[in-house]
């Protein structure tokens, strides 16, 4: 910087001696760092725990690793993901091996004088304009096929077709095809290509399934399509990735993939209306089922439970998981969520009904029942 005029740029015997005091300040500082806090790790040694940290957490892939695909549109997004991962990698090393030689090799040293004062460079501007478009570039045209690729159709040859519709706060999965509707828990065939239209009925959700594919928003209105396919046969984590509301987080769902057979005989089930129950307790369940508030918002095939304003009931013994896949389908936390659904689910819009014990009880051995 230009001194006011007059000043001579080289140091006054004051400017040394502040100068001096404060280096000396500084390196006292500097060892004042290196003093083990008492208890504690050195300091020094955070930065270094802190990478360490990162590198084993990410030697155990979680169940929603995305960067441990299962199919091949997972792998298509992971690839694409690690090819802008590195070339982010070059241009930080680059850029801050730049910068870190600048500060180190032009830094000021005791007697310096002004320096040169440049403005403008051609052949600098050209090139650090040209650069950033190459890497655009490489950027922009793997990420746009990798979208073509992945948005899904509803009209490939022996594929599943699922119309997937997001709820606050859980999910539907409608196969049009096969006159199937279930809740939070999607049945694929492995090896199989599944055209997913996805839709929303409230507000926006994202739908995600981090080893299969995604994410796709849900939205109101619109259609939006993607596809994936299951390599292995196996149970595949999938969670709502947009704030959706006060419980976006309980919004999550399970994708089971099957083999041909196993998917087939599923299908077959879901179709078939389930059995009028025999059990005395299970009777009793169905009757408070019918004259109670449930029969206002969801479904039981074969039963005058029609309404589609919560899940399909239909075959609600079946699945492994209740309330947005938050629990386990045990009786128990079924009985628990029966009592109050909004203390298990915040914000829920099945309302805590007060329902008895014996009203609870009725119900959980009905809803179970149903296979
Ligand atoms: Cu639905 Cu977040």
């Amino acid at each position: 910087m230009r001194g006011p005029p007059g000043v001579s740029a080289k140091q006054t015997p004051e400017l040394k001696s502040v100068a001096h005091r404060t280096t000396r300040r500084l390196g006292k500082e500097r060892m004042d760092f290196r003093i083990r806090p008492r208890g504690g790790v050195p300091l020094a040694k955070v930065p270094l725990l802190a990478v360490a940290t990162v590198l084993i957490a990410g030697c155990t892939p979680g169940p929603q690793d995305a960067l441990a695909p299962a199919g091949p549109v997972g792998v298509m997004e992971s690839n694409l993901y690690n090819l802008i991962f590195w070339i982010a990698v070059v241009v930080f090393v680059v850029v801050e091996g730049l910068l870190v030689y600048a500060v180190i090799r032009y830094r000021r040293r005791p007697n310096d004088g002004i320096p040169a004062q440049v403005h403008g460079n051609t052949t600098l501007e050209i090139t650090w304009t040209i650069i950033p478009v190459l890497i655009l570039i490489a950027i922009a045209v793997p990420t746009l096929t990798t979208i073509a690729s992945a948005a899904g159709t509803t009209s490939s040859n022996g594929s599943v077709n699922v119309k997937v519709v997001g709820h606050q706060w859980w999910w539907e999965f409608d196969y049009p095809d096969l006159g199937v509707v279930t809740a939070d828990e999607l049945h694929i065939p492995v090896g199989t290509r599944v055209n997913l239209t996805v839709e929303s009925a409230d507000v926006i959700h994202s739908f995600w399934v981090p080893k299969l594919g995604g994410k796709i928003q849900a939205i109101p209105n619109r259609v939006n399509t993607m596809w994936f396919q299951a390599d292995q046969p196996g149970e595949y984590y999938g969670q709502c990735y947009q704030l959706c509301g006060t419980s976006h987080a309980n919004m999550r769902f399970r994708v089971f993939a099957q083999s041909k057979a196993d998917f087939d005989k599923w299908v077959a089930d879901q179709k078939a209306v389930p059995a009028t129950p025999t059990d005395a307790q299970a009777q009793k369940g169905a009757q408070v089922f019918a004259t109670g508030p449930c029969v206002g918002c969801h479904t039981i095939a074969g039963t005058k439970a029609q309404a589609k304003i919560g899940p399909d009931l239909t075959h609600f013994g079946g699945r492994t998981t209740i309330a947005g896949a938050m629990m386990e389908n045990t009786p128990e936390n079924l009985a628990k969520w029966l009592k109050d659904p909004p203390s298990i689910k915040p914000g829920s819009l099945m309302p805590n009904y007060h329902l008895s014990d014996d009203q609870v009880n009725a119900l959980v051995a009905y809803l179970e029942s149903l296979k």
